[in-house]
């Protein structure tokens, strides 16, 4: 699958993820979003072209006493931390079970780690209970006051790569 930021050449009318709003926004909002600067939007490309998934990244900011565990102790002279949220990650129902959300993850927060301004943190929405354990599985924790919002440290050690 190949990794390239969304542009107007991308044929979306089709995709079809199953969270209205992700598929909505997706169709709709998301090339004008990116034409924009308004969010980071990358797609996911198949070898034959068609769009397996996309994922949309915008900036943050979490306070220290919404996160949990170990993370506190690190860094709690700074109780504002600057985050990435991942607003967005969705795949085709038609190529699900392929390992393609795994690699959209590693390619979000690889080019987050990459960045001058490397963010502390990811938070990414949790539209519903398999986003939920598919964030849980990927090593992210809910927030604290907040269930419809999980986080994960972005670390330095490199994640799988896009293939
Ligand atoms: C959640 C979603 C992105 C997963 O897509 P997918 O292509 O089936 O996921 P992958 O095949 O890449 O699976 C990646 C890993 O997550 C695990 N996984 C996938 N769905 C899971 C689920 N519902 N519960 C637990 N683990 C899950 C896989 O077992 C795999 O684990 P591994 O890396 O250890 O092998 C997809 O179901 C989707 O688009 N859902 C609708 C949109 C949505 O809810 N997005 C929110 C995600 S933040």
């Amino acid at each position: 699958m190949r990794i390239e930021p969304l542009t107007q050449a991308h044929e979306r009318g089709g995709f079809r993820c199953g969270v209205p709003s992700f598929d909505k926004y997706f169709r709709a909002q998301a090339g004008r979003d990116a034409a924009k600067s308004l969010a980071a939007i990358f797609a996911g490309v198949l070898p034959e072209g068609k769009l397996a998934g996309y994922y949309a990244l915008s900036a943050a900011a979490v306070l220290l006493p919404d996160l949990l565990g170990g993370p506190q102790r690190l860094v709690s002279r700074y109780p504002v931390l600057t985050a990435a949220r991942l607003t967005r990650l969705a795949v085709d129902k038609r190529h699900r079970g392929q390992g393609h959300a795994a690699v959209l993850l590693a390619d979000a927060l690889n080019r987050l780690r990459a960045s001058p301004v490397r963010p502390m943190a990811v938070i990414a929405e949790i539209p519903n209970e398999t986003a939920r354990h598919f964030l849980e599985h990927a090593g992210f924790q809910v927030l604290l006051d907040q269930p419809n919002r999980a986080f994960r440290v972005l670390q330095t050690a490199p994640n799988r790569e896009a293939s």
